[in-house]
């Protein structure tokens, strides 16, 4: 009920705003891994997903003359006998809450009724998609140009999260929470890494979900998006998780922790710990209406900049040293990122969500890598993912280290090897008055995650 509730509001609420224009959203073709009968499992673009649900590949969505149009690609006879019987036109239109639904081979006739600058595309992910899409517009879809008037008004719908959406991102959170415990109690020293994410695949995909992204599960915390997971988990390390599970209409959670495999900290990891805990809990805090984003990152900037000043790694004002943006050498990427159906949601579109109207993305080292640069609105979903990092490929780089020679004391740095990455990440909705973690359940202090580790 909720989820056609949602597709229809959407629907009527795109007619609506633009009414004169035929609107094309096409859900991209599955990707072949190697021979043509073996695909990589079919996932519709994003926009199609937000607006028409789960359907075959090579669906197409048109909106034009106030009514919603779903064109449906035909398949052979034989069909049936490979991948079962598929639903009638009627059952497809009850799923994709539309109010026709027509065979794919109509499409270029149907769209030849109108003039062509009539109609908006939306290019997708999918090669094979856009060069299809090509063929029936007779010209390619894209991000800027007269498309960008169906973008704009797609990114300002989906930045702010409806019901039903939250509904789906909650069960992926739950999920997700579920698979954390798993893979918590499954770790102690000689465990392989690969065993620790199957165990939280497995508790992920027994419950019906999918994966938003590829899970990071690894004691080299400082590769950010350490994507291999074949070493064994040994006492001493840190092991650094990053798994989100999809809902089942595709929608995304994400979360990390990190936690010794032995389940105590070095003194030094623990002081590591602490300290992106507290600039995390700061950044939770403050996150509510009205403030700009990229006001909490610079709020954990300078608090990192204060923790690496009581510890004596570097010397000087914070607030200064994080003007001069040394941080970047421990934490290179941004607080977080908007999230819905992607895990970066809308970043196929660039920085046309994330960053608002006339904003640009910094060219320095550190906010180069901040994803959202707006101020927080009610309704908005969020990662808040402060971490903190010891990558020699950085800290051992005399061309970046000698500008901060005088603040840095690399000397001090020899003592906090053995952390490695620490990142510490929650999914959370922006309120009318603040804000709720999504995935506060997930155990982040180390009393709760000792006594996990050890049950
Ligand atoms: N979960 C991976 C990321 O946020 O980049
Ligand atoms: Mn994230």
């Amino acid at each position: 009920m909720l989820r056609e509730k949602a597709l229809r509001s959407r629907q009527r609420e795109l007619l609506e705003t633009l009414p004169d224009h035929v609107l094309v959203i096409a859900a991209g073709q599955a990707r072949l891994k190697n021979i043509t009968s073996s695909t990589y499992p079919f996932r519709a673009s994003s926009t199609f997903l937000y607006f028409f649900g789960k359907l075959p590949p090579g669906s197409v969505g048109v909106f034009a003359g106030g009514e919603s149009h779903l064109f449906i690609e035909e398949v052979g006879p034989d069909d049936v006998v490979w991948h079962g019987p598929r639903p009638s036109f009627e059952e497809y239109k009850a799923l994709a809450c539309v109010d026709h639904v027509k065979r794919k081979s109509e499409l270029i006739s149907f769209l030849g009724k109108f003039e062509p600058k009539q109609i908006l595309a939306l290019p997708t992910l999918d090669p094979v998609a856009n060069a299809e899409l090509r063929l029936i517009l007779d010209r390619t879809a894209k991000r800027d140009g007269p498309d960008s008037t169906l973008l704009d008004v797609i990114v300002k719908m989906r930045l702010i999260q409806d019901e039903y959406t939250l509904t789906e991102i909650r069960s992926a959170c739950t999920v997700t929470s579920t698979a954390f415990e798993r893979g918590i109690r499954s770790v102690k020293p000689g465990v392989e890494e690969n065993v620790i994410r199957a165990e939280m695949e497995y508790s992920a995909r027994a419950a019906g979900f999918d994966l938003a992204f590829s899970p990071i599960v690894t004691v080299h915390g400082e590769v950010l998006h350490q994507l291999h997971s074949n070493n064994t988990a040994r006492a001493g390390d840190i092991l650094l998780v990053d798994f989100g599970a999809e809902s089942n209409e595709g929608y995304a959670s994400d979360v990390s922790r990190s936690w010794p495999v032995n389940g105590q900290f070095s003194p030094q990891q623990q002081e590591i710990y602490e300290l992106v805990l507290h600039a995390q809990k700061t950044a939770l805090l403050l996150a509510k209406p009205g403030i700009e984003f990229r006001e909490l990152h610079q709020v954990v900037c300078e608090t990192f900049c204060q923790g690496l000043v009581d510890l004596k790694v570097l010397t000087g004002d914070p607030h200064e040293l994080a003007r001069r943006g040394v941080h970047a050498l421990f934490f290179p990427h941004g607080l977080g990122h908007l999230l819905g159906l992607d895990v970066h949601d809308m970043e196929d579109f660039g920085d046309a969500a994330g960053y608002a109207e006339g904003r640009a993305r910094s060219e320095e080292f550190g906010l180069s890598f901040l994803r959202l640069d707006r101020p927080l609105v009610p309704g908005m979903v969020v990662t808040i993912e402060p971490g903190m990092y010891f990558i020699p490929a950085l800290l051992q780089d005399s061309k970046r280290t000698k500008k901060f020679e005088d603040c840095l004391n690399l000397e001090k740095l020899k003592h906090f090897s053995d952390v490695r990455g620490i990142r510490i990440e929650d999914t959370i909705l922006i309120t009318e008055d603040g804000n709720e973690n999504l995935t506060t359940s997930i155990p982040k202090e180390q009393a709760e995650l000792a006594s996990l580790i050890n049950a």
